[in-house]
């Protein structure tokens, strides 16, 4: 048993202050510490800096490893060159990239995040997931157009899926993602969404990323006629918009982009229970635009804030990610907006991955992140917090303590 004697709680974005956290695996009391003292008279109590707040751990539920060696090797501003440039550097960047991925997963750990969504294309990345000390969602990955490779393409998604299933760590979760619309075949697309609907699976896909996309789906025209006429000597795409997202129909999915949907997809988007993860930083470096947050939040969408991979980022620090979201949907409500985003980054993106965690309530993993402010909490705290970078002094997953030097 732990007690964190803290000076604050943000509890749905409120400040509470007088109370303590009294946590084993879960969240066990929340009460004034002289209280949780008596009640626990053995618990080991960990002191805290003045003016300490603890938050739930934030969770970055879309990030792709296997890229993490990119720093400057490809070419960003459009989202086709950018695309050529991943295929031309793929060599590259996969070289050595277990010390990159290590690296990427040890400063999400530095900078907050106690879960993560990992995109895994190729299982690469799968015995640094293993060793992580963050919970994992590991998205086993299906991408392939050509209808001739789809039996082979599905006997290496299920292999890699297995080697994830057999992995029985606390806090590593086996999952699906669908490329996208643009790059998998229908038939395994199906086959895929049966796999993560009979067993549970989180499920994930990228959708409506670029203009390139929007038009190769709707029309058959644009850049991706020249990269899918050249690369696979194909004339049309292999989906239409609509007829990908019939697909998912009944399966509850997280859809990354979203930045050229239109009013219908928006509006299947919300009857099926689907969600939006935002990615700003990777929709404004390969010049893909930026998700209308407004129309999302019109239609009561679930969205989330995420990173992207180091593919499209220079960093994954989500409280940098919230950060330049606060700048990009610049009409909406400053206070408003952080406390969204930060409910995007714990509880939201909690019920979408379908974790027990993302708030500091009864019952709920312990995963927090305790931070200095330095000075006394306002009632405009989720803006301070998003700005500032406050210096995490604690990190708990799973009701451990976490030390970052190890
Ligand atoms: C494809 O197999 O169709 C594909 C793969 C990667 C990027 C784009 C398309
Ligand atoms: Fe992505």
């Amino acid at each position: 048993m732990k007690i964190l004697n803290v000076s604050y709680i943000l509890q749905n974005n409120e400040v509470i202050s007088g109370k303590s956290l009294a946590f084993e695996k879960t969240i066990l009391k929340i009460a004034p510490l002289d209280e949780l003292l008596q009640i626990y008279p053995d618990a080991q109590v960990i002191d805290t800096p003045a003016n300490s707040i603890v938050m739930p751990g934030l969770i970055n539920a879309h990030v792709h490893l296997e890229f993490s060696a990119n720093k400057t090797h490809l070419k960003y501003g459009q989202f086709m060159p950018w695309l050529y440039s991943v295929i031309e550097n793929r060599e590259d960047l996969i070289e050595g990239s277990f010390e990159a991925m290590k690296k990427a997963t040890h400063k999400m750990l530095q900078s907050g995040i106690t879960s993560f969504g990992a995109i895994s294309s190729h299982g690469m990345d799968l015995e640094v997931a293993e060793q992580a000390k963050q919970n994992v969602v590991f998205f086993n990955e299906v991408i392939g157009s050509q209808a001739t490779m789809a039996d082979a393409l599905l006997d290496d998604f299920k292999s890699r899926l297995a080697a994830s299933e057999s992995i029985k760590r606390e806090g590593f979760y086996p999952a699906v993602a669908i490329h996208s619309p643009y790059s998998v075949h229908p038939a395994l697309i199906k086959k895929a969404i049966e796999i993560a609907w009979l067993n549970k699976y989180p499920l994930s896909a990228h959708y409506m990323e670029s203009p390139a996309e929007r038009q190769w789906l709707d029309k058959n025209k644009g850049e991706f006629k020249t990269f899918f006429n050249d690369l696979l000597k194909q004339d049309y795409a292999v989906n239409t918009s609509t007829g990908f997202l019939e697909l998912f129909k009944d399966v509850p999915t997280l859809f990354t982009h979203v930045v050229h949907a239109n009013e219908e997809e928006y509006k299947e988007i919300k009857e099926q229970g689907h969600s939006i993860i935002h990615c700003p930083i990777s929709n404004r470096l390969l010049g893909n635009g930026s998700l209308d947050l407004d129309a999302v939040q019109k239609h009561g969408i679930r969205w989330l804030c995420a990173t992207d991979g180091l593919s499209s980022n220079y960093t994954l620090n989500l409280f940098e990610e919230m950060k330049i979201a606060l700048f990009m949907h610049k009409d909406a409500n400053l206070l408003e907006l952080a406390k969204a985003l930060l409910n995007s980054v714990t509880i939201e993106a909690a019920q979408a991955l379908n974790l027990n965690t993302g708030s500091i309530e009864l019952g709920k993993n312990a995963d927090l992140i305790v931070l200095d402010l330095e000075d006394e909490a306002t009632e405009q705290l989720p803006i301070h917090l998003i700005l500032q970078q406050y210096v995490i002094s604690h990190r708990f997953i799973n009701g451990h303590f976490v030390n970052i030097d190890e």
